[in-house]
This record gives C-alpha cells, sequence and structure tokens, in this order.
C-alpha cells in the first residue's frame, strides 16, 4: 500500500480517498463511484479529465487517447493516473446519474456452459457463475481473466441481467489473438472455469424519453441487444433505431431476434448493412447509410458500439448533423494490442 490523498471532484463536489499505487479510476470504483470509462488501458479517452490541481503519475497511454499538447494544457487520463498529491479533477464527461450508481466491483468464478459459432468469426461464449455473483446492467461488460496469466479481456454481456447467474458475449476472433484463440482453437472447452472481475462500463440505457438512435458493427451487437432486450423485457417503447454493418451476408447473425423485435417494440426498427457486397438491402459503410437515411437527428439518444474506427467516425457524424456530444454514448472495443507511450 502506498500514501493515500485525497480527490476532489467537480463540478459534482465529490471527495473519495486514493492510494498512490492504484489508479484514480480504480480508487473511485472500489468506493462504488462509477466514473466515465471505456478501456480502462490509456487508449480511448473516455476517461479524460482536467487537473484544475495537484500532480499524478502516468501509466503507459495512447497518444490517440491523449495528445501531448492535451497533456500540457492540463488534461489527465483517470484510468492511467496515480496521485502524487492531493487531487482537484474537473470531470468533463460526466452524468451524475451514473456516477452515484456504481455497483461494487467483484470477481467471480464462472464455468464456460457454451461455444458455439455466430459467423466465421464471431462466436457466442456463455458462462454460469459457480462461485461469488456478477450483478450487472445491460450495456455493461465485465474482464475476462486469461488462465494461466494475470492478463484478462473485456467483453460486454449481450444477455440480460435478470438472466441470473449467465453471463453471454459474443466474441471476434482475431488470428494470434491471446484470448479468443483459446475460443479458436478448442483450448477452452465447455467446463472449464474463468474468473471475471466486474461489473465496468457506462454503456447503460439513460432514463429519458428521447428517440434512440443505436448504430454497431461487429461483436459490438453485444451491449446494444442487451440494451434491446432490457428494453422489451421493460416494455419502454422509445422509438428507437438500430443500424448494423457487416461486411457481407454470412456476418450477419440474431436477424431473426432483431426482427421480432420489431414486433415486440413497436417503435424499434433494425437496418443491416454491408459494405462489402451488394443484397436487396442497405449498402456502404455504416455512417454513410444512416446519414442519408436519417434527418432530424438533433433530439436523440446516440449509444455507438464496435470497433474503434467505426465509433469514432459515427461520433464525428453525428456531431456534425448537430447531435449533442453529451447525448453521445460509446463503447469501443479497443484492444491491449496497440497501445504507444
Ligand atoms: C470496454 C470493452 C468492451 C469490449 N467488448 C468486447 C466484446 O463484447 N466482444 C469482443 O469481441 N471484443 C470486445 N472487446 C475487445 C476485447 O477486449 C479484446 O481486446 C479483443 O477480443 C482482442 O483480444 P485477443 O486476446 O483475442 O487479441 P490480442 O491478443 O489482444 O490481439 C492479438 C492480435 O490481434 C490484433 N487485433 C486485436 N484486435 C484487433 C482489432 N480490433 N482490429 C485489428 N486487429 C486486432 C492485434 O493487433 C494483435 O496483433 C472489448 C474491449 C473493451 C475495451
Ligand atoms: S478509460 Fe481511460 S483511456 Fe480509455
Amino acid at each position: 500500500m502506498g500514501e493515500k490523498h485525497a480527490v476532489r471532484l467537480e463540478p459534482v463536489g465529490i471527495e473519495f480517498e486514493v492510494d498512490e499505487d492504484e489508479t484514480v479510476l480504480n480508487g473511485a470504483f472500489r468506493q462504488g463511484l462509477m466514473l466515465m470509462h471505456g478501456c480502462k488501458e490509456g487508449q480511448c479517452g473516455a476517461c479524460k479529465s482536467f487537473l484544475l490541481d495537484g500532480e499524478v503519475d502516468l501509466d503507459r497511454y495512447s497518444t490517440f487517447a491523449l495528445p501531448d499538447y492535451e497533456l500540457d494544457e492540463g488534461w489527465t487520463l483517470l484510468c492511467r493516473a496515480h496521485a502524487v498529491t492531493d487531487l482537484e479533477v474537473e470531470l468533463i464527461n460526466y452524468d451524475e446519474e451514473i456516477l452515484r450508481s456504481g455497483v461494487e466491483l467483484r470477481t467471480a468464478r464462472a464455468r464456460v456452459e457454451a461455444i458455439e459459432p455466430l459467423t466465421r468469426d464471431i462466436r457466442r461464449l456463455v458462462l454460469s457463475i459457480v462461485e461469488g455473483e456478477m450483478p450487472f446492467k445491460s450495456g455493461q461488460y465485465v474482464d475476462i481473466g486469461i488462465p494461466g496469466t494475470d492478463d484478462y479481456r473485456s467483453f460486454s454481456m449481450a444477455n440480460l441481467p435478470s438472466d441470473d447467474g449467465r453471463l453471454e458475449f459474443m466474441i471476434k476472433l482475431y488470428p494470434g489473438g491471446v484470448f479468443s484463440s483459446l475460443l479458436a482453437d478448442g483450448a477452452l472447452q465447455v467446463g472449464d472455469e474463468l474468473d471475471v472481475t466486474g461489473p465496468y462500463g457506462v454503456f447503460t440505457l439513460r432514463d429519458t424519453e428521447r428517440p434512440i438512435l443505436f448504430i454497431g458493427g461487429g461483436a459490438g451487437m453485444a451491449p446494444i441487444l442487451s440494451l434491446l432486450r432490457s428494453m422489451a423485457e421493460r416494455g419502454i417503447s422509445r422509438p428507437a433505431v438500430y443500424y448494423y454493418g457487416a461486411r457481407e451476408e454470412q456476418d450477419l447473425f440474431h436477424l431473426e431476434e432483431l426482427n421480432g423485435l420489431q414486433t415486440m417494440l413497436p417503435g424499434f426498427r433494425f437496418v443491416a448493412a454491408l459494405s462489402d457486397s451488394e443484397w436487396e438491402g442497405e449498402t456502404g459503410l455504416i455512417t454513410d447509410v444512416v446519414e442519408r437515411s436519417e434527418q432530424g437527428l438533433d433530439g436523440v439518444d446516440a449509444y455507438l458500439c464496435g470497433p474503434p474506427p467505426m465509433v469514432d467516425a459515427a461520433q464525428e457524424m453525428l456531431m456534425r448533423l448537430g447531435v449533442d456530444e453529451a447525448r453521445i454514448h460509446y463503447d469501443k472495443f479497443t484492444t491491449t494490442a496497440n497501445t504507444e507511450e
């Protein structure tokens, strides 16, 4: 244990204590404060905040998330920052409802119940908790420990919190990917056990009456499907549209359920688009499809999830079309492999 320092969050006026050995973000999580975050690894910029007073030491991070000029101006990444003195931090991107809604972090043991192909390169992994528990909100994720290492990978739950003790994931396979290869080559089998830590994430449904625009690609369907399943379970019939991007027709999955949700949720539409082949539906990059199909987006709550370039492009497009930045919620599926100093 290192030295302790006080952190004061502005403009919300919340104070908590952190240990020098932990990041400010982890200190907040430990005390049930759900600060804005994404990757927790200095890559996505979601935890970026302004240091009004005090000093921090930063672990390795990507200069995409925090360019040098922003560091010089006083910005910091709370997921990489260790307090060296007491701190006063201005939160730029925060939501008081989410901030105080933090569920205590925990680690549970889970058994593999199923590993099944959803497409040529996305697998469905189902775990059931066998020791401890893992309550979560739709849209959140957990860190799954890589067996035999201290390493982990983050994966978003696709199922419902009410699905007692089960966690369902959609996992994209990468050639040479440390975790995903375990699913691809059969090294992980039904009956094996894994550690899961969580729940993390702020990609949860905000309680408003505004129309919803979901944009996702690939395995980024997972948290969005959880949110849609939750809307169906709770009878939330806000107008909603989900634009889903894939390369070819064989990369589409769960179409029956998504089409079924259009019947269960009267205000809901599902639009799939293919970027690499022709078919009877929409074609092109998902951002282009949204832009040519939607008018008057300025009143929506947007939820974006998938690979970082897709999320960045969608965020840029929505802001250009007048969507308030604070109404754009996103989860970027960043990977650990591209961290730079
Ligand atoms: C908040 C959060 C939620 C996430 N949720 C999910 C989820 O629900 N489903 C899911 O599949 N993933 C999700 N991810 C990504 C996931 O955590 C892993 O990073 C990803 O699965 C790769 O892990 P790996 O061990 O298989 O590959 P790694 O060993 O980490 O990478 C191996 C190789 O693959 C390459 N590679 C890895 N990812 C990519 C990429 N996106 N594009 C190009 N090359 C790549 C790397 O450059 C490297 O060479 C999430 C990430 C975050 C931060
Ligand atoms: S959560 Fe800090 S950079 Fe992603």
